[in-house]
């Protein structure tokens, strides 16, 4: 059977604050910039949920798409409007650069794919950045 990828594509936005307490003031605003701004401030993401495996001869789906916006709804619930420093339990501890957010996400999102595995997140911090992991 032919091996094939299916992408969701969803979106959220998030207030965040990039801060190392283990830095001085100097140099988290040194390395962060205007994202170690105190009252933090947003971005709006986008996020491509990349699924892989073999489509179901009865259906012709690798992964309902519906099912997969579903539990990716469940895991941006979470962080939809919210500060991702202060209100999601998964993110408590973790610097929320795009690159550790795209890790967290992962690891919220791979034991809920109903069908075929999780291959690839990419997630858009602004039109110009984004991170991508795919589980290694
Ligand atoms: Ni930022």
């Amino acid at each position: 059977m032919p091996k094939v990828r299916v992408t969701r594509r969803v979106h959220f936005s998030a207030a965040h604050r990039l801060h190392n307490p283990a830095l001085t003031d100097e140099e988290n605003a040194r390395i962060y910039g205007p994202c170690n701004h105190p009252n933090w401030h947003g971005h709006n993401y986008e996020m491509d949920v990349t699924v892989e495996g073999e489509p179901d001869p009865r259906t012709g789906y690798l992964v309902d798409l519906g099912e997969l916006r579903d539990v990716a709804d469940e895991v941006i619930g979470q962080m939809d409007h919210r500060n991702l420093n202060l209100d999601v339990p998964w993110l408590q501890g973790v610097i929320p650069s795009t690159e550790n957010l795209v890790v967290a996400i992962w690891n919220q999102l791979a034991p809920r794919v109903p069908r075929g595995r999780l291959a690839r997140i990419v997630l858009w911090e602004t039109p110009r950045n984004y991170a991508e992991y795919t589980g290694e």
